[in-house]
């Protein structure tokens, strides 16, 4: 990553734990930008006192989190949170969000859906006119007849292809599921595709996030942040 794209990642994760109030329960977010975060969420707990709960969306985040001191619960133990932060993979002009390029689109979307607020963290360079300019769409589904919901993405105009990890097996996300990366065309109705894709038996959740995100952190390489209501 150049010194210029990881001082936007800073910028941006940093803006977006200034805005974490003591008492907040907090989604913690997954992904490279994500991690700036939890590194200012430690540093305002140790400077100047800041007390939050945080709820991993990844085993990854959780890992770090507690390498951080930053104490976490579970979805069990709280009605619901105050705050969710998260990164993107793309965003549109509504701040409708493609997510899981990290594979951890299921928790989350659950995480994201228990939180009053979801304020999402990105670079310019993930902003879009249209969802699935850039990226593909990520499909979390059951091993179990992967077949079926490939053919079935397929009918969609999809275009699946099974995620895999650095040895050529398929990747495998926190929940044991697999990805379908599919290539998302022109929609104009993101909300019934979304609904459409997880009405395949096997598919768990897929990563369009649509209507969820309240406000868009966007960093750009010379430190500076805007925000998108
Ligand atoms: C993980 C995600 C990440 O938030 C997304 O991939 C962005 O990651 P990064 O900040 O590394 O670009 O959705 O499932």
């Amino acid at each position: 990553m150049s010194e210029a794209v990881d001082q936007a990642k800073q910028a941006v994760g940093y803006a977006a734990a200034d805005l974490v109030e003591s008492g907040m329960r907090v989604g913690l977010g997954t992904g490279s930008t994500f991690v700036y975060v939890l590194d200012r969420l430690a540093e305002r707990m140790r400077g100047e006192g800041l007390e939050l709960i945080g709820v991993p969306t990844s085993e990854a985040t959780a890992a770090r989190a507690r390498e951080l001191d930053i104490p976490l619960t579970s979805l069990d133990e709280v009605d619901e949170l105050d705050l969710a932060i998260d990164g993107a993979d793309e965003v549109d002009p509504m701040k409708n969000l493609i997510k899981g390029g990290g594979g951890a689109l299921v928790r989350e979307k659950i995480v994201a859906s228990a939180a009053r607020r979801m304020l999402v963290i990105v670079g310019e360079n993930k902003m879009v006119d249209r969802l699935g300019a850039t990226f593909l769409l990520p499909v979390e589904m059951m091993a179990f007849g992967r077949r079926q919901v490939a053919a079935e993405l397929r009918k969609l105009e999809l275009e699946p292809q099974l995620r895999q990890n650095q040895d050529g097996e398929p990747y495998r996300t926190d929940n044991g599921n697999m990805i379908y990366d599919c290539k998302l065309g022109s929609c104009e109705d993101l909300g019934g595709l979304e609904i459409e894709i997880n009405s395949i038996p096997g598919v768990l959740d897929n990563g369009l996030f649509v209507d969820m995100a309240e406000k868009i952190l966007i960093g750009d390489e010379s430190g500076k942040v805007r925000v998108v209501d």
